[in-house]
C-alpha cells in the first residue's frame, strides 16, 4: 500500500497506554513529536542525543581535518582528503550544446542526454539498476555494464554517429590529477569491485567502450556528485557555494580559494582563477578515533558488520545506507530490555537490513497522535495489534536517529560556512534522506543557525547531478 506524505498536525497526548512499564510516563515538551516517553526509553537513546557543545567540538575537529586535507605537507596522511576537483568555473548561463552524462554512485546508474541552451536545459535520461553481484564483482564487469547501458541509450536516441562530450559523475573518493584523470582511492556505499582501487577510472571507462567498438565518446570531465549538485544549483542560483549529498552516501564540496588548494597539480589548473571546487570526502571523518566521544554502541555495531570496517565513520552515522539499520539496532535493544512490544521481537526486526531507511521517514511522517504508517511498517515486519504507546516509542527512536544525522550534517555545513566567512551562501542539496525525510530541512535550518553566525540558504537540487555533469563537460569542452 502507498504511504503518503502528510504534514504534521499539532501535538497530542497519546491516550492508549495499555502496556505501561511500571515507571510513570513523562511528557517531554522540549522534544517535539513525542507525547509520552518512559525514562528507560529515553535513557537507552541518550547517547544518540547530541548537545550543542558536542556539535561545536565536532566542528573544531572537522575544521582541523579539512585543513590537514588541503595542506600539501599533511594531505597524504590526512583522513578528510579535500580532493582538488579541477573545476574552477561556476556556470554563467552561456553554456550551450548537447552533452552525455553518466551517473554512478548510488543504488542506480543513470545515463543522460542534456541539452543546454542559455538559461534553459532539457534532459532525457534512463535509469539502470546495478545488481549487487555487479557491485561486488570485478571492475571489468562493472565498466562493461556501464558501457553497454551507454551504448543502448545512444542507439535508442540514434546518436551513434555523433561524438558527444561526456561528463562522468563518479561518486566515490577519487584522487584527481586533472579534469579527466582520477584514481579511485576506496570504494564506499556497498561497492567493492576488484581491480579498480588505484586505477584511473576514466581510462577504465574508455577501455570498456573501445572493447565494444560500437560507440564513440569524448570524456571531458570526471566529477563527484557533490560537484555536480553544486554546479547544477549554481546554474539557477549564483550564490551556491556548497554542494551537499545526504543520500545513500554523505559528502560535501565547496568553493575554496585557489591558493588554498595546495595539492592541485601545477599546469593542470589556472592559478590566476580565484576559485577551486574542493571535494571534501568528509564521510571518512572520524577514522583514527577523533569522533570517539560521540560514537555509540550502535555505530560500532554498524561499522563492525559493514564491508568497510573502521572506514567512513561520519558517513555511517548519517547516510541513508545506514540510518534504517541504526534505528533497527536501537529498537532491538529496547525489545531485549522488555521496553517495547512487551519484550517480543518480530523475527524480521532481528534481521540486519530489514528496517529500511525509508521507514524512518515514513514513520516520522505520521501526523501527531496517529500511527498509520508506523502500524503498516510494523505489520510488514510481522507485528500486528501494536499499542499507541509502542508506536510512539518506535517513532521516538526514529526521530532520535534522524535528528542526530541532521545535527551532524548541520555541524558539517556550519564548519564550511565558518571557513568561508561569507553571508548568503546557498547550499545546494541532493540525496534521498534530505529529499524525503519530513523534518530534515527544518532541523538543519534551525541547527546551522545556532551553530554559526552567517546567513545561508538550503536549496534542494531538482535534477540530480546530471545537469551538473553536463555543465562541467560544457566548460571543459569550450576550453578545449
Ligand atoms: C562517497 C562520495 C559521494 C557520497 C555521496 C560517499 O560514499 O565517498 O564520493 O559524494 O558518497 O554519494
Amino acid at each position: 500500500m502507498q504511504r503518503f506524505v502528510v504534514a504534521y498536525a499539532t501535538r497530542m497526548v497519546s491516550k492508549d497506554d495499555t502496556r505501561s512499564p511500571n515507571n510513570t510516563a513523562v511528557r517531554i515538551d522540549n522534544e517535539p513529536h513525542h507525547s509520552f516517553l518512559y525514562p528507560q526509553i529515553r535513557d537507552a537513546c541518550k547517547d544518540l542525543v547530541l548537545s550543542d557543545d558536542q556539535l561545536q567540538l565536532v566542528m573544531q575537529k572537522l575544521t582541523d581535518e579539512i585543513n590537514a586535507g588541503l595542506s600539501r605537507t599533511t594531505h597524504d596522511d590526512s583522513v578528510v582528503k579535500c580532493f582538488t576537483t579541477y573545476v574552477q568555473d561556476l556556470p554563467n548561463g552561456t553554456e550551450n550544446g548537447n552533452f552525455l552524462a553518466l551517473d554512478l554512485g548510488g543504488t542506480n546508474f543513470r545515463v543522460l542526454l542534456i541539452t543546454l541552451e542559455g538559461q534553459k536545459s532539457d534532459m532525457k535520461s534512463k535509469i539502470y539498476a546495478i545488481p549487487q553481484s555487479l557491485m561486488l564483482g570485478t571492475g571489468t564487469q562493472l565498466f562493461d555494464h556501464i558501457a553497454q547501458c551507454l551504448a543502448l541509450f545512444i542507439k535508442d536516441l540514434n546518436l551513434q554517429n555523433e561524438i558527444l562530450p561526456l561528463g562522468f559523475t563518479f561518486s566515490f573518493p577519487l584522487k584527481q590529477y586533472g579534469l579527466t584523470k582520477g584514481n579511485l582511492v576506496r570504494w564506499t556505499k556497498g561497492f567493492n569491485c576488484s581491480g579498480v582501487i588505484g586505477e584511473n577510472v576514466v581510462a577504465l571507462l574508455e577501455e570498456a567502450i573501445s572493447r565494444r567498438k560500437d560507440v564513440k565518446i569524448d570524456v571531458c570531465a570526471i566529477l563527484n556528485d557533490t560537484t555536480g549538485t553544486l554546479m547544477s544549483c549554481a546554474f539557477k542560483n549564483q550564490n551556491c557555494r556548497i554542494g551537499l549529498i545526504v543520500g545513500t552516501g554523505f559528502n560535501a564540496c565547496y568553493v575554496e580559494k585557489t591558493k588554498n588548494a595546495e595539492c592541485a597539480i601545477p599546469g593542470n589548473y589556472d592559478k590566476n582563477k580565484a576559485h577551486m571546487l574542493i571535494n571534501t570526502e568528509w564521510g571518512a571523518f572520524g577514522e583514527r578515533g577523533v569522533l570517539d566521544f560521540i560514537i555509540t554502541e550502535f555505530d560500532r555495531a554498524i561499522d563492525e558488520n559493514s564491508i568497510n570496517p573502521t572506514k567512513q565513520l561520519f558517513e555511517k552515522m548519517i547516510s541513508g545506507m545506514y540510518m534504517g539499520e541504526l534505528a533497527r539496532l536501537v529498537l532491538e535493544k529496547l525489545v531485549n530490555a522488555g521496553l517495547l512490544f512487551g519484550g517480543k521481537c518480530p523475527s524480521d526486526l532481528r534481521k540486519r537490513g530489514k528496517f529500511f531507511t525509508k521507514y524512518v521517514s515514513e514513520i516520522e511522517n505520521d501526523p501527531k497522535g496517529r500511527y498509520t504508517n508506523c502500524r503498516e511498517i510494523l505489520a510488514e515486519l510481522g507485528l500486528r495489534n501494536v499499542s499507541d504507546q509502542d508506536c510512539e516509542n518506535v517513532r521516538y527512536v526514529c526521530s532520535v536517529v534522524s535528528r542526530r544525522a541532521a545535527h551532524l550534517v548541520s555541524a558539517g555545513i556550519a564548519t564550511l560556512l565558518n571557513k568561508m566567512s561569507e553571508d548568503n551562501v546557498t547550499v545546494g542539496i541532493d540525496g534521498s534522506v534530505y529529499r524525503f525525510h519530513p523534518h530534515f530541512h527544518d532541523l538543519m535550518t534551525a541547527k546551522i543557525s545556532e551553530l554559526q553566525p552567517y546567513k545561508f540558504d538550503l536549496m534542494l537540487s531538482h535534477d540530480g547531478s546530471g545537469r551538473g555533469a553536463a555543465l562541467v563537460a560544457a566548460v571543459a569542452s569550450q576550453r578545449r
